[in-house]
């Protein structure tokens, strides 16, 4: 595939997920920090292969866009800090629905201008074949990038590859650890209604709660 359309893509699926999180309503905590935490995973994906793969690759092509991709690391480098805390923050939390809004709010402006003034610029000087070859590369670093945000790690070659590297291990550790934990929970919710409701039948009228 090629690295524009890949990277769209991943836009468009970014946007969905924001436009899902700004539909839920104030009581739904469980799906806010469930959709908070798919964008967490997709943007901090997202970022790393751009900074890893696409930026690097065209400063040195096109030298051009430097202040541009200068511009695009800052707003990574922001929008991690946001992504970080909001990954260790609880739907309850009242900064947490704002954070969230800022963050959307920042990603769509740094969207529209990788989609309208630096993308642009790469496809008309870049041929078919060079974006077809980044975008094998994005493929690929994706596979191996963090899944959460680093935002004190460096994000420039060759610091953010070999950075990128240990994080990802450790993020897909804390990734397996955080499913075991919220099946675990399942399970026990699925189980608790289950042992109650019986008891409650057998001794309704004799206990009372409190
Ligand atoms: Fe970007
Ligand atoms: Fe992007």
């Amino acid at each position: 595939m090629d690295a524009i359309t890949l990277l769209v893509k991943d836009h468009q699926t970014v946007e969905a997920l924001f436009e899902k999180f700004e539909q839920t309503g104030p009581r739904a905590m469980k799906a806010r920090k469930t959709l908070a935490d798919r964008i967490v995973h997709e943007l901090s994906v997202h970022a790393a292969i751009e900074e890893q793969v696409l930026y690097p690759a065209i400063r040195e092509s096109l030298p051009e866009v430097e202040d541009d991709v200068l511009e695009a690391l800052e707003e990574h480098h922001v929008a991690k800090w946001v992504l970080s805390e909001i990954d260790s923050m609880s739907p309850e939390h009242e900064r947490f629905q704002a954070k969230v809004t800022v963050l959307i709010e920042n990603v769509r402006h740094h969207v529209e201008e990788e989609e309208e003034e630096l993308f642009p610029k790469v496809r008309k000087a870049l041929s078919a074949d060079q974006l077809e070859e980044i975008g094998e590369a994005l493929a690929g670093a994706k596979k191996l990038a963090p899944s959460r945000p680093h935002p004190k790690a460096p994000d420039t070659p060759p610091g953010n590859i070999a950075a990128g590297a240990g994080a990802a291990l450790l993020d897909k550790a804390r990734d397996a650890g955080r499913r075991a934990k919220a099946q675990a929970q399942k399970k026990k919710a699925a189980k608790a209604p289950a042992k109650k409701a019986p008891a409650k039948k057998a001794s309704g009228r004799s206990k009372s709660s409190r």
